[in-house]
């Protein structure tokens, strides 16, 4: 509650200052054309959340936008953050700033992680763009594009709902047709309706598998929106059943949810309406009611028994007159007579509002719960008896998303890191390098490895390293690094993923940035910064070195053993080529060999000293994020 009256105050002391600012929203360096959207979280039992990211899809305005030709920020779209509010995945540059419905992961195709959403159609007078149903592999690349096939006006936004094994997937159906209104005592007359249905579509090919519509299936008389004295309508009609979910059980049904209907319909593969829960002409035995419902999801089910979730907008009538939206599990028995249909669990909002729109419950794997609220990204995640474990909403009051979801899911991006470094200093001794990384999409990074080279196709110096804590992360070094380039490391130290070389950007003129001295400062070979600086004595025998000197000096820096290792390595690479004699002969005669020892050795070194650890604050170089 106290939580609740916190929200209240923030959106309340938000209202004014949300129109002239950005605050709500997160910028980052790398990625400078986007602006994510920020959550405000509270968990009341943090070890009890069940594992997973979140998806969700903000969207400003629900119909499509007309077009403006001024720059906007990337911000609607499909985003993936994790549990603690930190962005993983914005997809919002990648279609274009338009908005995404159904946003969701999609682990139930080949063991691998996937993506689905619906992108909503385009807003064009020709109506080419109608809208699609898309699957993106754990790569975010494009595995199937499902378009509208035959005469539906758009994709409809409510559902994409891909099936096991992703051959097929379900949407919903509007379609405009004419009917004479008898159902309603008026068979003299008759009126445009938006019939509702569900589409079975082959994700490959947009066929469709398997097409059922309300039209003739259920009368107007049906609608709780439409009145026995409700003028007739022109085209395209009353949106007198308002489907807005479809799913699919394991023996072949279908479950459709008509909003306008109050009703859940279990339809046979056949077509024939089976039953109807709720609504005018429930066929249960009920202790309780809903109504304009959404979201309504097989848990289980096998034909005769089912579980069933629906996001529920109303409150239960039997227990008391509360107007608050739930999220209710119904048990449902059609073995019985008559058929019986009870409450399983229930779950009210926690924050005591109402969803008047859209929102969905999630049953997850370890019987647990999340919830999209919608309005304002409000989302819950609740224990199996219900308890609330966390609750979150964007910081914008500006957006909203459609449904919210809760998945494990694994992204590996191809598209390398970004990075960003830039030099700064106001004389040659403090010239500092400051990077900003990120991997937008990438799961599983645990820290970053910093690289830096005397040019661009030179030999990479690692120069440091630091965990990842946030999307972006920051990390300063010493020194004016000119060639960078970054590793991003997983827990096991593997290596997930390898920018590009970038240079390090410059201020456009040194000394109106404050740079003191007379000439431009000159880039560091970063393999003399960084090998060399933490003994400066070692300098001198390495110049010996340089001079062919073969000597392998114990009481240096470098481990007696790793300096044999690495002779015995460069002996094994000439093994190859004929022998010992060989290795003799080219070593006295050319030198080049010694000199890759050489070059080992101070790698070696180089590794020696970049492994800090970094907390060690006071050394270079120093992390922070
Ligand atoms: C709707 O009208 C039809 C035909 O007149 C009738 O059979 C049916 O019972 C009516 N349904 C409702 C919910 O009143
Ligand atoms: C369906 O599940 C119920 C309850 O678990 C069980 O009693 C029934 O036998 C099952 N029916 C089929 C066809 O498997
Ligand atoms: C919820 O549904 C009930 C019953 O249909 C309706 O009277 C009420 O207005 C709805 N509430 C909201 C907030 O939409
Ligand atoms: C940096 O690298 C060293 C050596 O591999 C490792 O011990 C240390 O944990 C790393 N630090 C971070 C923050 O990854």
């Amino acid at each position: 509650m106290l939580f609740s009256a916190f929200l209240l105050s923030l959106a309340f002391g938000r209202v004014f200052a949300e129109a002239d600012n950005d605050d709500d929203l997160m910028s980052f360096v790398t990625l400078p054309k986007l602006r994510a959207l920020k959550f405000d979280i509270a968990y009341h039992d943090r070890e009890a959340v069940a594992p997973g990211y979140w998806f969700v899809a903000p969207y400003g305005i629900i119909d499509p936008e007309v077009p403006t030709k001024q720059w906007k920020p990337c911000q609607v779209g499909p985003y993936i953050y994790d549990a603690d509010g930190i962005l993983v995945w914005a997809g919002s540059c990648m279609f274009d700033n338009r908005n995404v419905f159904d946003f969701k992961a999609a682990n139930n195709i080949d063991g691998e992680s996937h993506l689905s959403f619906i992108l909503q159609r385009q807003y064009q007078d020709d109506g080419t763009d109608k809208g699609y149903g898309y699957v993106l592999d754990q790569h975010y690349e494009q595995q199937y594009k499902v378009g509208v096939v035959n005469d539906l006006s758009a994709f409809n936004m409510h559902e994409f709902n891909v099936l096991d094994g992703g051959k097929s997937a379900l949407a919903c159906l509007y379609k405009s047709q004419n009917t004479d209104l008898s159902a309603l005592g008026r068979p003299e007359e008759d009126s445009w309706i938006v019939a509702g249905g569900l589409l079975e579509l082959d994700t490959k090919t947009g066929e469709i598998l398997f097409e059922w519509s309300s039209f003739n299936n259920v009368l107007v008389n049906e609608s709780v929106k439409v009145h026995t004295d409700s003028p007739a309508s022109g085209h395209p009609g009353w949106d007198y059943i308002h489907v807005n979910s479809a799913d699919k059980n394991s023996v072949g049904d279908y479950l459709l949810s008509g909003r306008f209907a109050s009703t859940v319909y279990y339809i046979s593969k056949e077509g024939e309406i089976v039953w109807r829960l709720g609504g005018k002409l429930s066929d249960f035995d009920m202790d309780f009611t809903f109504s304009k419902q959404h979201h309504a999801r097989f848990v289980e089910s096998n034909g005769t028994h089912h579980l069933i979730s629906i996001m529920n907008n109303a409150s239960d009538e039997g227990e008391n007159e509360e107007d608050v939206s739930s999220a209710l599990y119904v048990q449902i028995d059609t073995t019985a007579s008559p058929m019986t249909a009870t409450v399983a669990k229930r779950i009210n909002r926690p924050d005591g509002g109402l969803t008047r729109l859209r929102g969905n419950v999630q049953a997850l794997p370890n019987g647990n719960t999340f919830v999209g609220w919608s309005e304002r990204g409000y989302q819950s995640e609740h224990d199996p008896d219900g308890k609330l474990l966390m609750e979150a909403k964007f910081a914008s009051t500006r957006f909203s998303s459609y449904r919210s979801y809760k998945y494990p899911f694994t992204g590996r991006p191809k598209t390398p890191p970004d990075v960003v470094s830039s030099v700064y200093g106001t004389d040659e001794t403090d010239l500092t390098t400051i990077f900003h990384v990120s991997w937008n999409g990438a799961t599983d990074i645990a820290s970053w490895k910093f690289y830096a080279r005397s040019a661009d196709d030179g030999v990479p110096v690692p120069i440091g390293n630091t965990t990842k804590t946030d999307f972006e992360t920051m990390y300063i070094a010493g020194g004016y690094l000119n060639w960078v380039s970054v590793e991003a490391v997983d827990k096991d130290g593997n290596v997930l993923g390898t920018s590009e070389v970038h240079q390090t950007q410059t201020p456009s003129n040194w000394r109106l940035a404050g740079f003191q001295s007379e000439s431009q400062p000159q880039p560091d070979n970063p393999s003399i910064t960084y090998s060399t600086k933490e003994e400066e004595e070692e300098e001198e025998k390495e110049e010996d070195m340089e001079d062919m000197d073969m000597e392998m000096d114990t009481d240096s820096q470098v481990d007696p053993e790793e300096a044999a290792k690495a002779v015995v390595k460069a002996y094994e690479m000439v093994r190859g080529v004929g022998g010992f004699l060989i290795f003799l002969l080219v070593a006295c005669s050319l030198g080049g060999l010694l000199a890759g020892i050489y070059y080992h050795l101070r790698r070696r070194r180089a590794r020696a000293y970049y492994e800090v650890p970094s907390d060690e604050a006071e050394r270079q170089p120093m992390a922070s994020t």
